[in-house]
């Protein structure tokens, strides 16, 4: 068998190079023009029903279901959809932080029209929720977007713990809130959207890097990218004008993630706007804020090892930050 020539070798090496070279051209130039120059076609979903049961004209509207919408980036879905003019449904488990966050849209945005959805989402009721969307058929609303914001890693304490120190319940917690609740909302809802639709699910950083110490967390909203994708590709075959888009999020300032926005922390008003303006680009996963995007690309070009070490080391620190902010709380009572 001939051996190759060191000619050959060389036109190996660089087609290899200029393979690689077009894959980072192309990865610059669609997130320039993602960031820079894609004009959101969220307007689509505006459109007024084709056929409804309600009376009232403002009733006819579109309307946006945002779930845990009580507090963090569901109140900043809520102004911002609300400030497209959707009609909008919050749901929360607080009939009292719902109300408040109710009559502050009301206020900013008259001509449109709420309602509330009081539901606890752990443990999760599959005949509830059924029975949740079953009236809203019957009334007949246009229901067009679905955010599934749902969720999060803080939603049991202690946040950081090995896996096999956590109980049964908190890990079903973690299901029950991060996947179970979005994923059967969305079954039972689907039927019931008018089509053109979108539906928007929240995802993380750590559904793309290690997630130690919340390893359940981590691997929800990796289900909920992952199940995003499939979800979108399949409606799309089926033929359902249906857009799916799963939002990669960084840090964002919320109920559940106090802290100053700054450098690599937007506001949940920021990050629900960038969301609605990425609407139409045609992906199925998006970081949405162009800060955010540029930290998960360049994170995701490390070493794995450096990752792995790298995510350790930091999570460490926010694990020994918690027990100690958990002592003080222990000690105060
Ligand atoms: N903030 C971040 O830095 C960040 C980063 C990455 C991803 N995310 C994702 O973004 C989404 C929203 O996060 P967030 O920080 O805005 O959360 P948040 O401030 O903690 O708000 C969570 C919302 O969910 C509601 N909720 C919690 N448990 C519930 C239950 N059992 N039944 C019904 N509603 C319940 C809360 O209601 P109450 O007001 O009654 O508690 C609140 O409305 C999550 O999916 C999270 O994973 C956030």
């Amino acid at each position: 068998m001939a051996s190759s020539s060191p000619n050959s070798l060389t036109t190996v090496l660089a087609a290899f190079g200029a393979l690689i070279a077009t894959s980072y051209a192309y990865n610059i130039f669609s997130f320039l023009y993602l960031f820079l120059f894609h004009r959101s076609t969220i307007s689509r979903y505006l459109q007024p029903a084709s056929s409804s049961a309600t009376s009232s004209t403002s009733e006819l509207r579109s309307w946006a279901l945002i779930t845990g919408a009580s507090d963090g980036i569901g109140v900043g879905f809520a102004h911002e959809l609300a400030s497209e003019g959707f009609n909008i449904i919050l749901h929360g488990r607080s009939p009292t932080k719902l109300a408040t966050v109710e009559a502050a849209l009301k206020a900013q945005y008259p001509h449109i029209s709420t309602r509330l959805f009081v539901l606890d989402a752990y443990p999760c009721s599959v005949p509830a929720i059924d029975d949740y969307v079953r009236g809203l058929a019957k009334d007949g609303l246009c229901i067009r977007v679905l955010v599934n914001n749902i969720g999060g890693g803080a939603l049991v304490s202690p946040t950081f713990q090995p896996l096999a120190r956590r109980t049964a319940e908190e890990v079903q917690k973690l299901f029950d809130l991060n996947v179970g609740f979005p994923t059967l909302l969305t079954r039972a809802l689907l039927p019931v959207m008018q089509e053109p639709s979108l539906v928007l699910n929240l995802g993380s950083f750590v559904s793309h890097i290690p997630g130690p110490w919340m390893t359940v967390y981590a691997g929800s909203k990796a289900f909920n990218m992952s199940w995003s994708r499939s979800l979108g590709v399949e409606l799309r075959a089926e033929g359902k004008d249906v857009e799916v888009m799963g939002l990669v999020v960084g840090e964002v300032q919320s109920g559940g993630h106090p802290g100053p926005v700054g450098l690599v922390m937007c506001s949940s008003r920021t990050l629900a706007r960038s969301a609605l303006d990425k609407v139409g680009c045609g992906r199925h996963t998006v970081a949405p804020w162009w800060r955010h995007a540029a930290i998960l690309a360049a994170v995701l070009c490390l070493p794995e090892a450096l990752l792995n070490w790298s995510m350790v080391r930091t999570t460490r620190g926010m694990v020994e930050e918690e027990k100690r902010l958990l002592e003080v709380d222990k000690r105060n009572l």
